[in-house]
C-alpha cells in the first residue's frame, strides 16, 4: 500500500456550506489558487446543480486551478451528473462525486426506499458519471452509521460499475476513532475488488473526533482524507487540513506522508478565515493564535532554554515566525529579560530585578503586557528615584456624588497627604495635590491617551504646567487613568527647579 495520502480539501464545498460563510467566485478562486500552492491533491470546487453560482465557481475554477484534480458534487441523479459534467468541461483532471445514502435512517426515512434499491441506484450513478469522466468518486453518506456487511455489498457494487475512489463518510461525526478503524479495515479485507479504489474518509467532528477518526482511518488502509481548511463544515465542521497533514508528519513512525507544504499552512488558514468572515478559535490545533504561545513561567522558561520542552512542532514548519512568549502576571524574570532582549534593553540583575517588580505590579492589573507597557516600564525605570513620588490617590466620584480626592506625596523622602473636592475626580486630585506643593503652578495642557487597544490597557497622559512664565511637561501612564493623571501632573512639577 502506498506510503502517501491523498489530500482531497473540500472547503470550498462542504465548508462553505456554513451559514454566513459563502464566497463569491473571485473569492473562491483565491482560496483554490491558495490550496494549488498549498499542494492539496483534489479541490472539491462545489456542487454545480445547487446554485447558478456554485455551477460557475466550478468553471472558473477549472479554468485557473492546473495542477489539482477539480471535483463536483452530486447527487445520485442523472441530471446533477450531467451539470457537474458541464461545470467540469474546463478541468485539465476532472472528477465526479457522487453518492447516496446507505444507513437505515436515510434508505427508510429520507430516501424512503429500500437496501436493494439503494445498491441499484449507487452503482447506476456511477456507470452514468464514467460516461462524462475517468475518475468517479462514491460516497455512502452515513457510512458511519451503516452497517458494515451491507456498506461492504454498496461498496462492492460501485466499484464494479467504475468507481476509482470510495467515500466511507462520518456524516454526523457519530463513530468513536476504533469503531471508525474498524469499519475502513472491514472494507480492506471484505469487499473482493476493493484493491481497484482509493478508499477516503470523510469525518465530521460533532463530537470533536473528526481527526482522531480520520487518522484512524488512514492506518487502517484509507489513502485519501477529505478535510477542510481550519476544519470549517456544517456544524461542528470537518477534519481540518492542517491537523491531518501535521499528525502525519509529525509521527514518523507512521511511515505515512502527504505532499501538503506545511509552511503555507498558516498564511491559507488566514485567508480562508478572512475571506469566510470565520475567526479560528483561538486554541485551535496549529493554527489558533495561542497553539505557539505559552504564558506560564515555567512554560516559558522551558522553552526558552529548548523550545522542544514544550513544543512537538517548531511553529516555522507551518509557517509561523516563532512562538511567542505572552507576558501575563504567571511570567518570570527569564521570560521577561528575554523580551527586554529583543527590544534591546540588557538591564543588569539588580535593575532587572527592579523591572520585574514594576512588571508584577503592571501585569496584575493587565492581561498581558506588550511591548508598548515594556518600553514604558524602562522609561520609568531609567528616571531613576524622584525628588517627588504619588505615594497614595483616594478618589470618590460618581453620579450624584461629590468628587473628593485624598492625595499623598513624598516629598524628599516624607510622605505628605491632603484631601481636596473639584468638579471632576481628576480635578479634585490636582487641587489636594497643589495644596503639597509649594509652588504656583498653572495648568496648560492635559492630554489623555489610550496608548494600545481594550479597555483593560494602559492610560497615557501628558500635561504642560505653567510656573513663574517657564513651561514643564510631565508624563503618566497606569491602567488607572486618573492615577497617570495625577502622575503626569507630579512628573511637572517635580521637574521645575
Ligand atoms: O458528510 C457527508 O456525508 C458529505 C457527503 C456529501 C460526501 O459531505
Ligand atoms: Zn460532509
Amino acid at each position: 500500500m502506498s506510503d502517501k495520502v491523498i489530500i482531497f480539501d473540500t472547503t470550498l464545498r462542504d465548508g462553505e456550506q456554513v451559514p454566513g460563510c459563502q464566497l463569491n467566485t473571485i473569492e473562491k478562486i483565491q482560496v483554490a489558487e491558495a490550496l494549488e500552492a498549498l499542494g492539496v491533491d483534489v479541490i472539491e470546487a462545489g456542487f454545480p446543480i445547487s446554485s447558478p453560482g456554485d455551477f460557475n465557481s466550478v468553471v472558473e475554477i477549472s479554468k485557473v486551478v492546473s495542477e489539482p484534480v477539480i471535483c463536483a458534487l452530486t447527487r445520485a441523479v442523472k441530471k446533477d451528473i450531467e451539470v457537474a459534467a458541464d461545470a467540469l468541461q474546463y478541468a485539465k483532471k476532472k472528477r465526479i462525486h457522487t453518492g447516496i445514502g446507505t444507513s437505515p435512517f436515510h434508505i427508510q426515512y429520507k430516501i424512503r426506499t429500500t437496501p436493494e434499491e439503494i445498491i441499484k441506484r449507487a452503482a447506476d450513478a456511477v456507470k452514468y458519471a464514467r460516461k462524462f469522466v475517468d475518475d468517479v468518486e462514491f460516497y455512502a453518506e452515513d457510512a458511519g452509521r451503516t452497517d458494515n456487511k451491507y456498506l461492504a455489498r454498496v461498496i462492492e457494487a460501485v466499484i464494479k460499475a467504475g468507481a476509482t475512489v470510495v467515500n466511507i463518510p462520518d456524516t454526523t461525526g457519530y463513530c468513536l476513532p476504533e469503531e471508525y478503524g474498524a469499519k475502513i479495515r472491514y472494507l480492506v479485507e471484505n469487499v473482493p475488488n476493493i484493491d481497484k479504489a482509493v478508499i477516503s474518509t470523510h469525518c465530521h467532528n460533532d463530537l470533536g473526533m473528526a481527526t482522531a477518526n480520520t487518522v484512524m482511518g488512514i492506518i487502517n488502509g484509507a489513502r485519501q482524507a477529505e478535510v477542510t481548511i481550519n476544519g470549517i463544515g456544517e456544524r461542528a465542521g470537518n477534519t481540518s487540513l492542517e491537523e491531518v497533514a501535521m499528525i502525519l508528519k509529525s509521527h514518523h513512525d507512521l511511515k505515512l506522508r502527504t505532499d501538503i507544504n506545511t509552511q503555507l499552512i498558516f498564511s491559507t488558514s488566514r485567508l480562508v478565515s478572512t475571506l469566510m468572515s470565520m475567526p479560528v478559535q483561538a486554541n485551535k490545533a496549529i493554527v489558533g493564535r495561542n497553539a505557539f504561545a505559552h504564558s506560564s513561567g515555567i512554560h516559558q522558561d522551558g522553552v526558552l532554554k529548548k523550545r522542544e520542552n514544550y513544543e512537538i512542532i517548531d511553529p516555522v514548519e507551518v509557517g509561523i515566525r516563532e512562538s511567542s512568549i505572552i507576558l501575563t502576571a504567571r511570567s518570570g524574570r527569564a521570560a521577561l529579560n528575554h523580551r527586554l532582549e529583543q527590544l534591546g534593553f540588557t538591564p543588569g540583575k539588580e535593575e532587572l530585578d527592579e523591572i520585574y517588580h514594576r512588571f508584577l505590579l503592571l501585569a496584575d492589573k493587565k492581561k498581558e503586557i506588550n511591548d508598548e507597557d515594556i518600553r514604558i516600564l524602562m522609561g520609568e525605570t531609567a528616571q531613576g528615584e524622584k525628588a517627588m513620588k504619588l505615594e497614595l490617590l483616594q478618589v470618590t466620584c460618581g453620579k450624584s456624588a461629590i468628587p473628593v480626592a485624598t492625595v499623598g506625596l513624598r516629598i524628599n523622602g516624607e510622605v505628605h497627604t491632603s484631601t481636596a473636592s473639584g468638579n471632576g475626580p481628576i480635578d479634585a486630585a490636582f487641587t489636594a495635590a497643589r495644596h503639597l506643593i509649594s509652588r504656583n503652578v498653572v495648568l496648560e495642557e492635559f492630554l489623555i491617551q489610550a496608548i494600545t487597544k481594550g479597555s483593560d490597557d494602559i492610560g497615557k497622559v501628558h500635561v504642560q504646567v505653567e510656573h513663574q512664565g517657564k513651561i514643564y511637561y510631565g508624563f503618566g501612564t497606569n491602567t488607572d487613568i486618573i492615577t497617570a493623571s495625577v502622575e503626569a501632573f507630579i512628573d511637572a512639577i517635580a521637574k521645575i527647579k
